[in-house]
């Protein structure tokens, strides 16, 4: 974003708010994820990337309450009592912000009453965790009402306020991607214990589109809560056989194979895609460090087979653009990448062949669906900070 919208937005917030202080600017990026999907909730690994978009918000104290936040992409305003943030919940984006206020309420004490203005450049219901980044964008700029969170405290006080106040029970990986990304690194995160490490995205002459399919993922709350619910029936079958685990983030394949004639069909399915899933991305970090591409590029088509054929959450949109997207020449690999039933594939593909990759696929993708696809190159970005 340039520093003559930053000004503009900087007027907005003074005509908006009044005169006083300078607010300060806060930044937290969008997310997506290369490998290590519907493993989070299951305490396994994920290795997502921030990327160059995402949300800003503009934040400073007020004398009294209430505190104010409006919205510049949805153009809506919310007020609520600092005190006693937890009594306003209203069922729109106002409540992803509101929820951090809420969560730091509670663990900290009531933060003082504040004024913010948010904007951004994040496409909303994209799959590219909107949400997340205006959770952590909140948490983040809460710094500047004295409220000093580490980017781990901040990523956490995030994904509460969505499990405990938005109500959505999603896993940590966009909350953990959003906070603490880095430049020209993945962050390999292994759910179960929150430790981490960031995987360089070394790999010359390569290049992450992320191509959306045009359609709003519907379906998503019930059956990704579903998803959860069948992988804990499975855990808990599969500990019958090899003993207590955790999760099934900690169920090696030899386990799993010795386990799986004791599982009905559909428990069956979903343990295998999270304890595979789990062993690709620990092999997709050996390909990045050796560099290779290719090798990376097939475990997300195994991924995204997993996804369709196991796990069940890919949709017809999705398998049309990936196969599209494998068709075309250049493209080492391409899988659904979040949630899944709509949303964006992920396509890893030779930088040279980016722009005839762009020009020939809108066109076949809209032939074999009847949807407007958009695209997005990418690269592995920051995380969340004051700008
Ligand atoms: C959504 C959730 C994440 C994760 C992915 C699937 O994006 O927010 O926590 O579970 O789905 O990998």
């Amino acid at each position: 974003m340039k520093a003559r919208e930053f000004a503009e937005r900087r007027r907005e917030f003074a005509a908006r708010f009044g005169s006083g202080d300078e607010p300060r600017l806060y930044f937290a990026p969008g997310r997506v994820n290369l490998i290590g999907e519907h493993t989070d909730y299951n305490g396994g690994l994920v290795l997502p990337l921030a990327i160059e978009r995402g949300t800003y918000v503009l934040m400073r104290r007020r004398e009294a309450p209430p505190t104010r936040l409006y919205s510049a992409v949805t153009s809506l305003e919310a007020e609520f009592d600092p005190r006693e943030p937890g009594a306003a919940r209203r069922g729109d984006w106002a409540d992803y912000a509101i929820g951090v206020f809420s969560i730091l309420a509670r663990e900290r004490g009531a933060p003082p009453p504040c004024e913010a203005l948010y904007f951004g450049d994040l496409p909303l219901e994209a799959g590219l965790s909107s949400s997340a980044s205006l959770e952590v964008a909140t948490a983040v700029a809460a710094s500047s009402l004295g409220i000093a969170l580490s980017p781990e405290e901040a990523a956490r006080v995030a994904w509460r306020a969505e499990n405990e106040f938005v109500g959505m029970e999603c896993g940590i990986m966009d909350q953990y991607a959003v906070a603490l990304g880095r430049e020209g690194h993945l962050l390999l995160l292994d759910c179960g214990t929150l430790a981490y490490r960031h995987v360089p995205f070394d790999l010359p002459g390569a290049s992450l589109v992320v191509s959306h399919t045009g359609l709003r993922r519907s379906l998503l709350a019930s059956e990704y809560n579903l998803r959860r619910r069948e992988c804990e029936q499975a855990l808990s079958l599969i500990a019958g056989v090899v003993g207590e685990r955790e999760n099934l983030g900690a169920v090696s394949p030899e386990e799993f194979e010795a386990a799986k004639d004791v599982l009905p069909e559909v428990p069956r399915m979903r343990a295998e895609h999270v304890v595979y899933e789990n062993a690709r991305v620990r092999e997709a970090c050996a390909a990045l460090a050796a560099g290779d591409p290719e090798e990376l590029g097939l475990l997300l088509n195994r991924s995204h087979a997993s996804l369709r054929d196991l796990f069940q959450v890919s949709c017809p949109e999705l398998d049309a653009l990936q196969e599209i997207s494998l068709r075309q020449p250049g493209v080492w690999g391409c899988r659904m990448t979040g949630a899944g039933f709509g949303g964006c594939v992920i396509v890893l593909l030779e930088e040279e062949a980016l722009a005839a990759y762009l020009d020939t696929v809108p066109e076949l993708y809209r032939r074999a669906t009847g949807r407007e696809p958009s695209f997005l190159a990418v690269s592995p970005s920051a995380g969340a900070r004051p700008l």
